[in-house]
């Protein structure tokens, strides 16, 4: 049984997300837009990190008081729109390896067509965060989802900035054990395989392209 995805429902997420949906929005505000997103999600999705107990001698007296303890963390953005959140990430956890996967879709068939792959060494170790701002028919994370597993990561969460209804049901039941964050819960996808009402092509949009 796969897990209700977590929407992010905070108001400066939500915020942050109208601007970006706006066509007037260029592409210096998208960027930055896009990090800042990445950052308010980065802080919900590492709540479960575990922590120990340690000393630390403030000025004062010896304070009893927690810290990251345990599994390290990965960041794999899906090239190209997801290295728009990875500076993002790494503004709270900058100890982080990252991975890239690099995959498009095929404008016809929809289906993401793999191009590059590239994974820290020791990503069996870690904690996974894949990164893509746009979850449309799924195709795309579920892929990136199976080469990370291949490589022998077992803890992998799923961010996203906007996710259409097809793509979290795909996604559920290829990778039932994949914990999936949104910032916003769209209507659908149209014939061409946007998501309804969305923010365009994420990836034109992140890097001035079109
Ligand atoms: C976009 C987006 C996702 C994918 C989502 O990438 O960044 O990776 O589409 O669609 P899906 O859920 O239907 O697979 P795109 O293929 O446009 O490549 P790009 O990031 O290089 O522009
Ligand atoms: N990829 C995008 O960039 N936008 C969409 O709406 C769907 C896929």
């Amino acid at each position: 049984m796969s897990k209700q995805p977590m929407i992010l429902d905070h108001p400066l997420v939500q915020h942050k997300i109208s601007l970006l949906r706006s066509k007037r929005t260029g592409t210096k505000e998208f960027r930055d837009l896009v990090g800042e997103i990445a950052t308010l999600m980065c802080y919900e999705a590492t709540r479960d990190l575990p922590t120990e107990e340690v000393e630390i001698e403030t000025p004062i007296a010896i304070a009893r008081t927690r810290m990251l303890s345990g599994r390290k963390l990965a960041f794999v953005p899906i090239l190209r729109a997801g290295l728009g959140m990875v500076d993002g990430m790494l503004t709270l956890v900058p100890a982080a390896k990252v991975g890239h996967i690099g995959l498009y879709r095929n404008e016809k068939t929809l289906e993401p067509v793999e191009y590059y792959c590239k994974l820290p060494e020791d990503i069996g170790e870690r904690d996974v965060i894949v990164l893509d701002p746009m979850l449309a028919t799924g195709g795309s994370a579920c892929d990136a989802i199976t080469l990370i597993k291949k490589r022998g990561a077992r803890s992998i969460k799923f961010l996203c900035l906007i996710a259409a209804p097809e793509g979290v049901a795909r996604l559920q039941e290829t990778h039932p054990d994949v914990e999936i964050y949104i910032a916003a819960m769209d209507e659908k996808l149209n014939e061409n395989g946007y998501i309804v009402p969305g923010l365009g092509d994420a990836g034109d949009r992140i890097f001035g392209t079109k």
